[in-house]
């Protein structure tokens, strides 16, 4: 990665507190998004994905607490009130847009405030033309005419367009959006993946993207982190990735991929259901599922190993192969 990054996790760990003590959800997750780059976090429902994003916008305040570091171009932010970054320099499109929106209001003048209070519009006038232009570039047919819509006036696909829309409303260096397409049948799905990449080439926006679907992440590129049970797992450039997947938490994922031909009985399954992540493993969280667990793996949480260049995974397994490569 050259330059400095413009979003740089380190170490994150995140834990609420619960009757009795507290409960860990997120573990010693680091990673770097370049200046109009792509991240995606990928991993089965339950794997600590939204927990880290909106750990690292700020979103749960008091309710957790954290350690590590979130810097935002070179600035602390973990622990710090957020507020004037949300939206101006950092952004989220929920997991569920549906909250994301008033009902009651067009969503022209939604997206006009957000351009007010965070002073992208000098006067009203630009201000209705920013808002009819963004909505343009989200792909919305018909911008003069959608601006006056409410939300249930609108598409599934066109209201995930619109909070789309507010989110980027004001230019922000990262825009994370959290499971963007999942609720989208697959050809708006494929719509609003490439609007997202047309955003990184055209503002130079940086891109995280969860999800739990590979092929999504196969779709973006860049770089992925693979997590499990709260921590990443496997970590490096997408394509290779998931060409020579080295943990095999990632490599029963892509097994798990429908394949032309193949018949929905027949698909492999990763056996078992991923932890609950309280459950306190003194080693790796995946050994109860993993076809090559070993007795070490349930002593210590595997240390990352290189095993490409800039290609990372936690696994013994792929540690050996790389030492039988190299001797
Ligand atoms: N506010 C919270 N308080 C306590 N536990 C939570 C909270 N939010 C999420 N969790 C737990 O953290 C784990 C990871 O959740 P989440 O990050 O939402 O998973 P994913 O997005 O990967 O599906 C889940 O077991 C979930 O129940
Ligand atoms: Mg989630």
């Amino acid at each position: 990665m050259t330059g400095t990054p413009v979003l740089s996790v380190e170490h994150l760990s995140t834990s609420f507190a619960r009757r009795g003590g507290t409960r860990s959800v997120v573990h010693d997750v680091s990673f770097d998004v370049a200046a109009g780059g792509t991240l995606v976090i990928l991993g089965e429902s339950g794997s600590g994905k939204s927990v880290t994003v909106r750990s690292i916008l700020g979103l749960y305040g008091r309710r957790a607490s954290h350690t590590g570091s979130v810097r935002l171009n070179g600035a602390e932010i973990l622990g710090t009130p957020t507020r004037g970054l949300l939206g101006r320099r950092m952004s989220l499109v929920p997991q569920d847009p549906a909250g994301a929106l008033d009902p009651m209001r067009s969503v022209g003048s939604q997206i006009r405030e957000v351009l007010r209070v965070h002073g992208m519009a000098a006067s009203r006038r630009e201000a209705r033309r920013r808002t009819v232009e963004l909505l343009r570039t989200v792909g919305i047919p018909d911008p003069e005419n959608a601006v006056r819509r409410r939300p249930h006036e609108l598409s599934g696909g066109m209201r995930q367009r619109v909070v789309i829309a507010l989110a980027v409303a004001c230019e922000p260096d990262v825009l994370i959006a959290d499971e963007p397409t999942s609720a989208l049948d697959v050809s708006v799905q494929a719509q609003i993946l490439a609007l997202f990449v047309d955003l990184r080439e055209r503002l130079g926006t940086a891109l995280v993207v969860v999800t739990h679907d590979v092929a999504v992440a196969a779709d973006l590129g860049g770089h992925v982190a693979v997590m499990y049970a709260g921590r990443i797992v496997e970590h490096g450039p997408t394509r290779d990735a998931l060409a020579r997947p080295s943990h095999p938490y990632t490599a029963g994922l892509l097994a798990c991929i429908p394949r032309p031909g193949t018949h929905r009985g027949q698909l492999p399954t990763l056996p078992g259901r991923p932890p609950v992540p309280a459950q306190e493993f003194a080693g790796c969280a995946f050994v109860p599922r993993c076809p090559s667990a070993r007795s070490q793996c349930e002593e210590a949480v595997p240390p990352s190993v290189e095993v490409a260049p800039g290609h990372t995974a936690a696994c013994p397994v792929a540690a050996g192969r790389v030492k039988e490569v190299i001797a």
